[in-house]
């Protein structure tokens, strides 16, 4: 089989993550299903009833406890944008297809569009809005500039936060463990060689190399 083409061995990928979602959506459509079941059967059958309505959320995100209320079946992805004003992880696709609104969760990278808000609580969520330390730029936002890897930026904090995600369990990545890293995202610049260059970059800088 052409390299291509092999399931990764790690790293946010749409194969993988489908498979991740056959799961998800299952889990989806028991909430759904509690949902429309009165309380008092969902109790009976061991399951938490949410919404219809709003809900108070509350998400753990850059390092800051943040409550909202959002209807149960509210994404990540859109509490994060349309409620909480980070607006880093963009909304492209909304289908698990592009990786823009890859945040991390318990610093793995994950598609924000394809998690329900609900399901985040309890869990470390790191935006791009969170990797500076002031004005102290992530090594990879910098190596990002300093490597000139975006043209239009729709795609970059998607980006950004695999590499971010690929150097929190691999601080030595290689070119292909980059390119394994990067296979959940496109850029529709074709932006790859410079992102493949900063990320590795990125590895250099935040060990204190140049
Ligand atoms: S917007 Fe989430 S994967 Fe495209
Ligand atoms: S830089 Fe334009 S989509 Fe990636």
């Amino acid at each position: 089989m052409d390299d291509e083409l092999k399931e990764p061995k790690s790293g946010l990928t749409r194969r993988g993550f489908l498979k991740g979602v056959g799961g998800g959506l299952a889990g989806t459509a028991v909430l759904s299903a509690a949902a429309l079941t009165a309380p008092e059967e969902a109790t009976a059958a061991g399951v938490k009833a949410l919404g219809p309505g709003k809900v108070p959320i509350a998400l753990k995100v850059n390092g800051k406890t943040m409550k909202l209320e959002a209807e149960p079946r509210v994404t990540l992805l859109s509490a994060l944008r349309d409620q909480l004003d980070l607006t880093g992880a963009k909304l492209i696709c909304d289908r698990g297809e592009c990786g823009g609104c890859t945040v991390l969760l318990d610093g793995k990278p994950v598609y924000a569009c394809m998690m329900l808000a609900v399901d985040a609580q309890g869990r470390d969520i790191t935006t791009v809005e969170g990797l500076a330390r002031g004005d102290q730029l992530d090594p990879v936002q910098t190596a990002f500039v300093q490597h000139d890897a975006l043209m239009c930026g729709f795609c970059t904090p998607g980006f950004v936060m695999s590499v971010r995600g690929l150097l929190n369990r691999n601080p030595n990545p290689n070119l292909d463990d980059v390119k394994r890293a990067c296979a959940g995202n496109i850029c529709r610049c074709g932006t790859y060689p410079k992102v493949f260059e900063a990320a590795l970059a990125a590895a250099k800088l935040q060990k204190g190399g140049a």
